[in-house]
């Protein structure tokens, strides 16, 4: 879910200037691939992406996963990964969804999210075949395993595709959710069939730079967009039991969403139908206040090698972020160089741990 990204504009041109630079910077194979030729700053680069990364390995990701669920939150799971252009690799991605469905055992409410186009359907010629049928051995193995899987979703071309395989998988398997995008003009129009589909539906604002014939961009339009689908879906959750996810950091909308939650629902806000999802690293203080007001919630987790290109992401979406990364990052290579007497620059609960403050705005 992590190609191609507008820069923020939010009316702060330092902002919108360092945005656009570290989207450039996510743009430089050739830097990506300097950081990784050396141990020691590859190193760094994982310090530095603690906070949004689990980890780079399966095992990692799973001992993050078991620290928010003893924290109170759910957790979903996704190997990162876009755009796979080869069938064996899209075949590999495959294998690493479906060992981690098998391993998640232990964390309980735990289920995985992909990237269609990382398990095939960027494959030219056979993508969507592939993709479905890649999709479905997975959400096979989930479902025999009572775990739910969520399908992320991509740029406006492959929209269709993407519902269409939803459509196709989603209704012989009921764990297989969706995620839809307020940005997205057509989202109101698509919410019926999928509401028509078993599977829970994932609300997010939308991460990719689309044209303004088919997209709202950043702003109020955008958030009514968002307020008015949200409506649509806790509605549909509290009186018909359709599960939904809002998937937003955005605290004036959580303002807005959880009260439409407590009157829906008649405060009974316990309810697995209406989750709240965030991306590990990404304002965790909100989540854990949900939490603490008795909201279901759940964490978006990472792992695998795309560090470099998900931490610009991240990073170009809330510069000011890039204090806390580097601070991390710096206390990552003290570490390395054996140097304790210089001390940490942050709390020693900085790899991204369940509990850590975030930075307030
Ligand atoms: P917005 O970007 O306006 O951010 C709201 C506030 O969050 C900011 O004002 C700031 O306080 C805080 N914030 C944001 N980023 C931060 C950072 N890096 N560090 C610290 N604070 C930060 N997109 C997509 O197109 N397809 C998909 O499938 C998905 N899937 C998905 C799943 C989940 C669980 C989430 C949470 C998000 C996605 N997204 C996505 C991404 C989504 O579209 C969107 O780009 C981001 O969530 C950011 O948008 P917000 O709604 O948080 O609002």
């Amino acid at each position: 879910m992590d190609a191609d990204r507008p820069a923020v504009n939010d009316g702060d041109p330092a902002r919108a200037r360092a945005s656009a630079a570290l989207r450039w910077l996510a743009r430089r194979p050739e830097l990506k691939a300097a950081l990784l030729a050396s141990p020691t700053l590859s190193a760094v680069l994982k310090a530095g992406a603690a906070r949004y990364v689990a980890g780079s390995s399966r095992a990692e990701a799973l001992d993050r996963a078991a620290a928010f669920a003893r924290a109170g939150h759910r957790v979903t799971i996704d190997f990162m990964g876009e755009d796979t252009s080869g069938a064996s690799e899209a075949r590999r991605a495959t294998d690493e969804f479906l060992a981690l469905v098998a391993d998640l055992g232990p964390v309980d409410g735990a289920s995985v999210s992909l990237d269609l186009s990382h398990v095939g359907l960027a494959v030219p010629g056979s993508g969507e075949r592939l993709a479905r049928e890649h999709l479905t051995e997975i959400a096979e193995q989930a479902r025999a395993a009572g775990r739910e899987v969520m399908i992320s979703m991509e740029d406006s071309e492959r929209t269709d595709a993407i519902l269409r395989a939803h459509g196709a998988v989603g209704e012989r398997h009921g764990n297989v959710g969706v995620t839809v995008q307020a940005a997205l003009r057509r989202t109101p129009s698509d919410l019926p069939g999928l509401h028509a589909r078993p599977g829970r539906v994932r609300l997010v604002k939308g991460a990719y730079a689309e044209s303004p014939r088919v997209a709202y961009r950043r702003g109020e339009a955008l958030d009514r967009a968002y307020l008015s689908l949200a409506r649509t879906l806790v509605d549909a959750a509290a009186r018909r039991g359709r599960p939904c996810s809002i998937a937003t950091h955005d605290a004036a909308l959580i303002g807005r969403i959880t009260q439409l939650v407590d009157e829906a629902t008649d405060l009974r806000r316990s309810t697995d139908a209406i989750q709240f999802e965030m991306l590990q690293g990404v304002t965790p203080d909100r989540l854990d206040a949900l939490r603490d007001r008795g909201y279901v919630t759940r964490v978006y987790l990472v792992y695998g090698s795309e560090v470099y290109l998900y931490l610009c992401h991240r990073l170009a979406e809330h510069p000011p972020a890039v204090l806390d990364v580097l601070a991390d990052a710096t206390d990552g290579w003290k570490e390395l160089s054996g140097d304790p007497a210089e001390g940490r620059t942050c709390s020693p609960a900085r790899q991204g741990s369940p509990r850590r403050p975030a930075r307030r705005e």
